[in-house]
This record gives C-alpha cells, structure tokens and sequence, in this order.
C-alpha cells in the first residue's frame, strides 16, 4: 500500500470509529459544516466548478487537535446541503509530510487546480515550506504535480496559504509571509501557466507601508475586486489589543484600495476586522458563477484555548462560519448570509409586534436550538435592550454608551466574557443560532458577531428585555438540521 493509501485508510477507520460517539453529541451543530471526527481549520479550495460549490477544508482525522493535515472535501449545489467527498489530499509526499496546508482553487483550462503549502518539519522542529499544485478532471480526485515555488531569499519559513487568481490574461498569486526581519508581510507572485511563478515583491506589511508596524506574520491572504474597488484580506499575528479592537488571539480583515499589478504596490487605507466576535478566522472568498463574492470563515482562532472545548472529549473540534455574500458600502465590507439558508427555514414563521417597557419577556413560539431570529424596525428609545440564548450568551445594545456588545459564558471558566463595536443606532439584527454557535449580523451586515458558545443542552431559552422602552418586529424560523 502507499502511504497515501494507508492515510486514507486510516482516516477512515477514524470516521467509522467514532462517529457514533460524535453525532450523539448535543452540541454538534445542525446545519453548520463540521469535521465527521477530528479537528477542523481553514477553509480551502472554495470555488463554484462547472456549477457545483467545492468547500476543502484543513483536516487533522486522528485527534481533535492540529497537525500534518488532509484537505477533506465538501461538495454542494445549493449552499445548504452539502456531500461529504472523498478525501482530497492527504500528507504523503516529502514536500508535504507535516501537512497539506492551507490553499486555493481555479479552474484552468477545464480542469480543478488546487495550490496548497507543503509543510516539513525536521526533528528540531525547523521548518521548510513548498507551495504545491495538484490538478484534478473530476474536482475529486487529485493528481500531486509537487513544488511549484521554493522559499525565495527575504523570508523566514512561516510562508504559506496561497491564494491564486487570473486577471486580463495572467495567473498571480498571493502568499502569507513573514520576512527576515520577522515582520508580517503578503507577497506577491505572477505566472503565464501556472507552473513557473515570478515572485514580484511585498504587498502589504513587511513592517512598512501604510500598516506600518502590524504583527509578525501574516496568514492566509485573499485579494479581490469588489464594487471597483480592491480588497485585500488577511490573518495578522501579533497585534496587541487596542480598546475594543484586536481582542482574539489572533485577528481577521481588510484594506480596502488600488491593487496596482505593474509597480506590485496595494495603495490602501486602515485595516478594519471582518467580524467583532470571538471566533472567526482564517477566511477565503471565491466568486461564484452567479457573481457574487462569497466567504467561508473557520469559525475558531488559533491558539485560543482550543483544547478546551466540551466537545473534544467527543472527538471532534470546529466549524466553519455559514456562507456569507460580501458587499462594499461606502469603503466597508457588509456580510449578509447567502439568500439560499433561506431554504433552512422550516414552514411555520413566528412573529410579534413588540413593545418592552422595563420587562424580561419570552415570546411565543420564540425559543430553540436551531433558529433563525430577526428584528427590524428596531427602536431602543432609551436604555438599553437585552436578548439572551439559552442563559449562556447575551446581546445587548446600549443605547447611552451606542455600543453594542455580545457576551458569552467561558466554555475554559464559565465567566462571562465579551466583545463590542461602536454603534450609533441600532436598527435591524439577523440571529441564526445552531445549538453551539451564534452568528450576529448586525444593521443589515454593517457589523457581525461569530461566537460559539455551550448553553445547557436542555435549555433553548430565549429572552428579550428593555431596561426602558424597546419596539420592534421580529420573525422566528425554526431551521432544518441538515447534518
Ligand atoms: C491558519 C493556518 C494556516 C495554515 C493552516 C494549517 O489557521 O495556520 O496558516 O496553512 O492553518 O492548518
């Protein structure tokens, strides 16, 4: 057997192992992509070929915790179900023994191209990189074409995740780098056939440039058009907090300005976070062929006292956020879920015309573990305005201080914790929990929360309070599990 074949062998007997134990698990989410077992990060190879969605995903099947991993696949039509593939890639060759790392697909000439970090560990832990290429006829079963680019002079070996895209004729490339001088950096390659790659220069960081000093390495980038602009996002480390920015272990967002190929400049404004919650990370957008950007996003951060979930005693670890379309709206990102998780929703709406005065309220038919809640029209007039899941997680919106806060309790101590923005008014919300986690589009997509969060599995409370008067309307769809 070759190596491949007993990786694959063995990541199955993984699954058929433990995925009784695994689906028992309460917490296991309803309609979110997850691991069958094992631990999931970054999304990769997110494309829409020859009309079928292809979501990768880093993989470790043997526990619920990192290292060398398999590229698992999932395939759908519709964004809202989803096949479970063959595995994609596993860690077999030299060039990729410590893992089959982050990466990206095109098409390219009719055929699936997927670009992907090899990563090698020496016993001493010295690492070296290769970013390699891997084709495909059927998007399912990939043939290793090996390194297509060696580690060029400037950099350390933290240099991965690329991301590849054809514009007016040429293939370039964006790979997440830190340089020499241990500064987080995007550089920038170009190529005519996707084989022989130029590297071009730094295009972002590099401790220079508009960002100036802005962490020690920088993962997983993604450059694109939007509107008529460019976006450039990526996953900086080493940022220190700063007030109510910066607050994971790790952060995830943009520039927004003019991607300039033939000087290998991005002219850009400031960096803005994707989302304000606990768990986002790691994001990968593709256009789809109906032509609308769309993101997936690891739904967890790095280093982030991830061995403390509940549910790695149950032998499996993340999630990926759900898909969300992208807009820009006055220099801003804007994230709202795709129009299809509309076809999540069961038949039966529930909706109430509400006035809070100085009360905590249930409603109606207004409770659940897989729901969607919105609330438009709303009026906080004075005080504040409090929605509460499952006594584990809490929104609140404070009118006084116009800052909006998501709090959850600690699945590492219990306590209370949070994360907020600054909103002048807030207007409109759109809630979809999924029994372990929570996503927060605030004001039509303008700000989002990702957290996840362990409410007592017998408690699918919900709660709504005002300290003084808050009106609005809301709707409640209880949503389909769909795995
Ligand atoms: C980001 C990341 C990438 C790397 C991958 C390894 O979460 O660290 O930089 O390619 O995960 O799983």
């Amino acid at each position: 057997m070759s190596k491949d074949q007993e990786l694959r062998q063995a990541a199955y007997e993984e699954i058929e192992k433990y995925q009784e134990q695994v689906d028992l698990d309460p917490y296991r989410l309803h309609y979110h992509l997850m691991p069958p077992v094992g631990l999931l990060n970054d999304p990769n190879g997110w494309v829409h070929w020859k009309g079928t969605y292809h979501l990768f995903y880093q993989w470790m099947p043997f526990h619920a915790g990192h290292g060398a991993k398999f590229w698992g696949h999932y395939t759908s039509q519709d964004l809202v179900n989803w096949q479970h593939e063959d595995i994609a890639l596993t860690p077999a060759e030299w060039f990729e023994e410590n893992g089959c790392y982050s990466g990206s697909a095109i098409d390219y000439n009719g055929e699936l191209f997927v670009f992907y970090t090899g990563n090698v560990k020496d016993e001493e832990g010295n690492r070296e990189t290769y970013q390699c290429l891997a084709t495909s006829n059927d998007g399912i079963h990939f043939d290793k074409k090996g390194p297509v680019i060696h580690l060029p002079e400037g950099y350390t070996a933290h240099f991965r995740d690329p991301k590849v895209w054809e514009q007016d004729g040429t293939y370039y490339m964006v790979v997440g780098a830190q340089t020499e001088e241990l500064k987080g950096a995007v550089a920038l390659f170009s190529s005519d056939n996707v084989q022989d790659w130029k590297h071009l220069g730094i295009i972002a960081g590099g401790g220079k440039g508009q960002l100036g000093d802005f962490g020690y390495m920088f993962e997983c980038p993604d450059l694109f058009g939007l509107a008529d602009q460019d976006v450039l996002v990526f996953s900086p480390q080493g940022l220190e907090p700063e007030g109510m920015k910066y607050q994971n272990t790790y952060q995830a967002g943009y520039v927004v300005g003019k991607f300039d190929t033939e000087e290998v400049t991005f002219d850009h404004g400031d960096f803005y976070e994707l989302d304000q919650g606990f768990d986002f990370y790691a994001p990968q957008t593709t256009e789809d062929e109906h032509g609308r950007r769309l993101m997936f996003a690891w739904m967890s951060v790095p280093d982030q006292n991830e061995q403390d979930h509940p549910t790695v005693e149950r032998q499996w670890l993340h999630n990926m956020t759900l898909p969300r379309e992208l807009t820009l709206v006055d220099g801003r990102i804007y994230q709202t879920p795709v129009k299809e998780l509309e076809n999540l929703r069961s038949k039966e709406v529930v909706e109430h015309e509400v006035e809070l005065n100085q009360e905590c309220r249930k409603l109606e038919g207004v409770e659940g573990k897989a729901v969607e809640v919105q609330l438009k029209d709303i009026d906080v007039k004075d005080g504040w305005f409090a929605i509460e899941f499952g006594g584990a997680g809490r929104l609140v919106y404070s009118r006084e201080r116009q800052i909006f806060t998501v709090e959850r309790k600690s699945y590492v101590d219990g306590v209370m914790e949070k994360r907020q923005t600054k909103l002048l008014e807030l207007n409109d919300l759109q809630i979809f929990v999924d029994t372990s986690s929570i996503e927060v589009f605030v004001n039509k997509g303008k700000k989002v929360f990702t957290a996840r969060f362990y409410p007592d599995p017998n408690n699918d409370n919900i709660e709504f309070t005002a300290s003084r008067q808050t009106d609005f309307h809301m709707k409640k769809w209880k949503l389909n599990q769909v795995f």
